[in-house]
């Protein structure tokens, strides 16, 4: 069906043109995942590579993350900002710890009751390393798919917020095994292609389908707060 097109023009547009070869890309390690996703939140991927590199060098695996003293976590974690995702960092490595036995739960639903783990981050763990059919709705995917419908609604307004969340989980892929691929080219789709000024169409792949688009204004999306 449609949704199905969807999902496989996203994944084939990946493979080509999505970004590839990044260090968290190679694994499907949780810990890995979650320290990847949580310093992406807020931080581009230049400089999240070095931080990312320290952090895996000296907290291989979330045991030795949650026996580090606080003080040693947030000096590796200087220069990447958003200090409170620091903390969280650490509080939800020592309940893993604590709690699920040095093991991260296995879906998107459990990952979320985890400190600093919001529903979008939970989704991109539970696609990546476990092939969820979970839906991420970060800003670059947000913009996505309010051009690709139209979404002429407010999405700072809760019950749109829902609405929005319910048809990014109709477009998902039916194949489990397609999750990591199709989360990623959403995501790079958004950030490469699908660019909140002088969007490519010309090179997005699923232009033709893109109602925003047909109407000629896809920077009109998404709608956001008082117009
Ligand atoms: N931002 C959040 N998650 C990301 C990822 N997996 N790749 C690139 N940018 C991201």
């Amino acid at each position: 069906g449609c949704a199905g097109d969807f999902a496989s023009r996203v994944v084939a547009w990946q493979a080509r043109h999505g970004r590839s070869g990044l260090p968290w890309q190679g694994t499907r390690d949780p810990y890995r995942v979650w320290l990847s996703e949580t310093m992406l939140q807020q931080t581009q991927v230049a400089t999240v590579l070095g931080y990312y590199e320290r952090f895996t060098s000296r907290f291989p695996d979330v045991q030795a993350l949650a026996a580090a003293p606080a003080d040693e976590v947030m000096a590796l974690w200087s220069g990447l900002g958003y200090y409170s995702r620091a903390r969280n960092l650490h509080a939800c490595a020592r309940q893993v710890v604590s709690e699920h036995g040095g093991r991260f739960p296995v879906s998107a639903q459990q990952l979320q009751t985890l400190p600093g783990i919001g529903p979008s981050t939970a989704a991109a763990i539970a696609a990546f390393c476990f092939g969820e059919r979970a839906a991420i709705l970060d800003g670059n995917v947000k913009r996505v798919l309010t051009r690709l419908l139209a979404f002429d609604h407010d999405i700072s307004s809760s019950a749109h917020q829902r609405k929005l969340w319910q048809h990014a989980q109709e477009l998902l892929p039916g194949e489990p095994g397609a999750m990591p691929s199709y989360t990623q080219g959403l995501m790079d789709l958004g950030a490469t292609v699908c660019t909140t000024r002088r969007p490519q169409c010309l090179l997005c792949p699923v232009s033709d389908a893109c109602a925003a688009r047909r109407q000629g204004e896809p920077e009109r999306y998404p709608v956001k707060g008082r117009r």
